[in-house]
């Protein structure tokens, strides 16, 4: 039987703060998130990597290294032994003229949390990050999403919206809760192009795709709107970027800058 696919209203452009407002404050962590919050994008996006012990967190990498003083792939740690990681005080190192001290004992945050912490405040935009190396994750992604009552459209947007780079793992979820809306994401070499092949599979589960904006152009756009999905484009973190890819038309961006996005079109 053909299952809905939920549209995602094409009136509004979305500001999706990637992984936070994380050009302020270290990514996935509480603090890039409120700014973002502040900021009013319409989405926080947020990286989802899983423990040990079966928790769902945000991080980017596989790997903790990068963003915290511990080593190692999250996957082997349990969510108490993740959570004694500092994951703000590379920010400071890396940026010392953005370094805050409040950045000094900041740990990474559970989806629960995030959800604890901001409720029906702010729009979540999660990717599932590595479904192919953790057990379940989609279950676990969408029971969270129920207990905590997030699966459903608030004034004209969807509260949540998915993204993966991973098909499998995007048709598991249209599967198993069909009303969640779903981006399928593509790193283009060279040139953005899909297949009619192409357009007709994503239209089976997706309600838009995600696409390296150095690949598009303003043609690929509109073909893909044409085919019934949104576009949204990362990652613009910078001013003027920011002005040439609104002229662009797609449907939304992911920025680490997102409150330069909302004053940029609050001009238009
Ligand atoms: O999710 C879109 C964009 O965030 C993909 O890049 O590596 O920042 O997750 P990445
Ligand atoms: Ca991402």
């Amino acid at each position: 039987t053909e299952k809905r696919i939920e549209p995602i209203p094409s009136e509004e452009f979305l500001v999706i703060a990637h992984r936070g407002a994380s050009a302020y404050a270290p990514e996935h962590t509480l603090l890039a998130y409120e700014i973002a919050q502040q900021a009013e994008a319409t989405y926080i996006e947020i990286d989802l990597q899983m423990t040990e012990d079966g928790v769902l967190v945000a991080m980017h990498d596989e790997k903790v290294d990068r963003t915290t003083d511990g080593t190692g792939f999250v996957k082997e740690y349990t969510l108490k032994e993740l959570k004694l990681l500092n994951a703000g005080e590379w920010f400071n190192n890396e940026y010392p003229g953005l370094a805050n001290e409040e950045f000094e004992d900041v740990s990474i945050p559970t989806l629960e949390e995030i959800f604890i912490h901001f409720g029906s405040e702010v729009n979540y935009y999660i990717e599932m990050k590595s479904p192919g190396i953790y057990d379940e994750m989609e279950e676990k992604l969408i029971a969270l999403l129920k207990q905590y009552n997030l699966i459903y459209v608030d004034k004209g947007l969807p509260k949540v919206i998915i993204e993966s780079f991973n098909e499998d793992s995007l048709v598991k979820i249209h599967q198993l809760e069909p009303r969640l809306p779903l981006i399928k994401l593509f790193s283009f070499k060279e040139e953005a192009a899909l297949s009619v092949q192409d357009y007709n599979r994503l239209n089976t589960y997706a309600s838009g795709i995600g696409v390296n904006i150095s690949s598009v152009d303003k043609h690929f756009i509109r073909e893909v709107q044409q085919n019934g999905l949104q576009i949204h484009l990362y990652s613009v973190n910078d001013e003027t970027e920011l002005k040439k890819t609104l002229n662009l038309k797609a449907n939304g961006v992911f920025t680490n800058i997102p409150n330069i996005a909302v004053e940029l079109l609050k001009q238009q």
